[in-house]
């Protein structure tokens, strides 16, 4: 990892499912604030009002007919909306913004996986205006057998907002698409992604997450 020496402001959150992408970031914003940092918590896809209607329509497992094309534009759609009005407007105002999912997931679910061309999904952002880039990326890494099984757990205690699963129901070797598709981006930008071993439990990843942005900030 690069060094740093200003606070890494705009932090993404990445990985397959049941990563621990929530409870981390949760974590984390626990110890920015208890840090003196101002951070704010949000996710993609339903970091707005209007975007949690397209999350809606996107992870309902009844959308199965949703073709890779549309999938890609309600993903981008609610991300212009929550660029415009919750990243950018807190960056602005000094905080740290902690955001689980962002840019890299396109790449890798409706590029790496869905198989769509990466290069239209760059274009596609560009013609958005869509330049904002993470100041570091937490990749948490896990077998994907192992991560679907703790996914389908969440699901069934009812933890996650209405019927969210239409992606935890694709096949094994979409999540393992998934997977390396992150791993190949992280090894393209060693200097922004920080892959963190997600596969040990919750202390020792929130652990692996604050010293990496303790090195970053020296
Ligand atoms: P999550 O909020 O529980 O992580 O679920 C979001 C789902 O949406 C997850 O399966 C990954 C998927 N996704 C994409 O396919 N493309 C994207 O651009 C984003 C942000 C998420």
């Amino acid at each position: 990892m690069q060094r740093h020496a200003a606070f890494v402001m705009f932090i993404t959150f990445e990985g397959i499912e049941g990563a621990g992408k929530t409870t981390q970031i949760k974590r984390l914003s626990i110890h920015l604030q208890q840090k003196g940092e101002n951070c704010i918590i949000t996710r993609e896809p339903g970091g707005t009002a209007i975007g949690a209607k397209i999350r809606a329509i996107l992870l309902d497992p009844a959308s199965g007919d949703l073709a890779p094309e549309a999938e890609l534009l309600l993903y981008l759609a609610d991300r212009a909306q929550h660029i415009k009005q919750v990243i950018q407007p807190y960056l602005k105002a000094g905080n740290a913004v902690l955001c689980d999912r962002f840019y890299d997931a396109t790449m890798v679910y409706q590029g790496f996986a869905r198989g769509l061309n990466p290069s239209l999904i760059r274009q596609l952002h560009q013609i958005m205006s869509i330049d904002l880039r993470p100041d570091i990326t937490l990749l948490l890494d896990l077998a994907p057998q192992e991560g679907l099984r703790r996914a389908w757990a969440e699901l069934k205690k009812g933890s996650r907002v209405g019927c969210e699963s239409r992606f935890e129901e694709e096949t094994l070797a979409f999540h393992e698409k998934v997977r390396a598709g992150y791993l190949k981006l992280a090894h393209q930008e060693p200097h922004r992604f920080c892959v963190v071993d997600a596969q040990v439990d919750e202390e020792q990843v929130h652990q692996q997450i604050i010293q990496t942005l303790d090195e970053w900030q020296r």
